[in-house]
């Protein structure tokens, strides 16, 4: 297994961009079984979780495929009809986001027989709000031998007002609406950015999606849908990533293609912690303080503070001038990064949901493990501003998630390196 090892103390530099957003491509891509034809998805980021989604797709009888050489970052989907609406447990158990097939499976082939989830590292993650919808929309719903079967002849129109908010279950009903016969309406969805690019390429399919972004969405369903051509949509989590090793390294900068409006919460907390951060050339610069300020951080759905920054922001804190408070909301163990971040270190108390960090004067490099995707990425954090050397193992981790990040922060300055095992 590979391992990244990092020796802290340069101040990062220069421009680096941000890739397509994971989270938006594994939906879109599970989206493609709605229509007959080919479907073309450029920017798409290349992790093993988008290999994953691929894997399910071809399992089923699709073609899906990365393009190579100077169109890696395209990949391509057929369908002709000919499915098995089936995903195995062996794909399933290594990403949970595969369960997104459900919603186009049900709803194009009137049935489908998905893995059902397990829990994951940062909490159990259950997807009855999912099933809720499918239900709220006639589908059938039984679950055998670890496998949650969903039947409907015709999906119907209807009205699902989701208990709590979430991200994938929002996407997986919306995309089972859109072939249903009349009109549905979601409340209390998720809006996420993500949610918004969704239903973009659905509605350049022929989908009729209002809504999307609020809490409100609106489906008018249609009869059929065709293939789509799109680019996908910057990756906020790896820019606000990218915007706190500048931070945390004392740097200077200019993270490319970072969408400022989709990164609020983030960047009004990194401005407290006294950045200095702009807007610029199709980006967002960050200037580092000569010292970081501590800052409180509740993380909550979007608009408010992603969960998916909470390790990063607080690596950050473990060497602001001060204590800060960090609540975690959404997942109910997401603190594994924290007694790795002890052993460089980091003064780190956790009280049930909330992590009370006291700054210290210097991080140690150490060998850490990752826990999971942004826990790996808060650890490289740790490592760019610690002294002497930290070796970051199971990097297969970050591999899910962030488009070889070593060597874009390399690109900055950084005294970082991949080993192979
Ligand atoms: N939940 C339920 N029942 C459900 C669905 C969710 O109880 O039917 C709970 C979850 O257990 C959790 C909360 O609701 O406590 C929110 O979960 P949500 O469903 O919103 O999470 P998700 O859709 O499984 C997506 C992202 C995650 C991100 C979360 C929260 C994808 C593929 N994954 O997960 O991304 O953390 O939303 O924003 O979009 C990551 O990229 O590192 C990552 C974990």
């Amino acid at each position: 297994m590979d391992k990244i090892i990092v020796k802290g103390g340069p101040a990062l530099q220069g421009e680096v961009k941000v890739s397509g957003a994971k989270n938006a491509a594994l939906p879109i891509l599970a989206s493609s079984l709605l229509a007959d034809g080919v479907s073309t998805y450029r920017n798409v980021p290349d992790l093993v979780d988008v290999g994953t989604m691929l894997k399910v797709l071809n399992t089923m009888g699709c073609e899906a495929e990365r393009l190579t050489g100077r169109q890696k970052n395209v990949c391509q989907v057929g369908v002709n009809g000919h499915i098995t609406p089936e995903a195995p447990y062996d794909l399933v158990k290594t990403m949970r986001a595969s369960v997104l097939v459900l919603g186009p499976l049900v709803a194009r082939y009137g049935r489908a027989r998905v893995s059902m989830p397990g829990g994951c590292a940062i909490g159990a993650r259950p997807i009855d709000q999912h099933l809720k919808g499918l239900k709220a929309l006639g589908a059938e719903i039984t679950l055998t031998e670890g496998y949650v079967e969903a039947r409907a002849k015709h999906l119907k129109g209807g009205t699902v007002n989701f208990d709590l908010i979430t991200v994938t279950g929002t996407e997986n009903v919306m995309m089972a609406a859109v072939l249903a016969k009349g009109r549905t309406v979601l409340e209390n969805c998720a809006r996420e950015p993500e949610i918004e690019e969704l239903a973009r390429v659905l509605n350049k399919m022929g989908a009729k999606i209002e809504g999307a972004g609020t809490s409100v969405i609106t489906i008018d369903g249609v009869d059929s849908l065709r293939p789509v051509d799109h680019a996908i949509l910057p990756d906020r989590i790896e820019a606000g990533t990218l915007l706190v090793a500048a931070a945390i390294s004392g740097g200077d900068v200019l993270v490319k293609h970072a969408v400022p409006e989709h990164l609020e919460a983030v960047v009004m907390k990194l401005r407290e912690a006294g950045c200095v951060i702009t807007a610029e050339n199709g980006g967002m610069r960050l200037k580092a303080p000569k010292g970081i300020h501590p800052v409180d951080v509740t993380t909550t759905e979007h608009p408010g503070f992603p969960t998916d920054m909470q390790a990063q922001l607080m690596v950050l804190m473990c060497v602001a001038s001060g204590t800060s408070v960090i609540s975690e909301n959404i997942f109910e163990n997401r603190f594994m990064h924290v007694a790795e971040l002890h052993r460089m270190g980091a003064d780190i108390t956790i009280q049930g949901p909330t992590a009370v960090v006291k700054g210290v004067k210097k991080l140690s490099g150490a060998p850490v493990m990752a826990t999971d995707l942004r826990a790996s990425a808060s650890l490289i954090l740790a490592g760019l501003r610690a002294e002497g050397r930290t070796e970051v193992s199971r990097v297969y981790h970050l591999d899910r998630g962030y488009e070889r990040l070593e060597r874009k922060l390399r690109s900055l300055g950084a005294d970082i390196r991949r080993v192979k095992a």
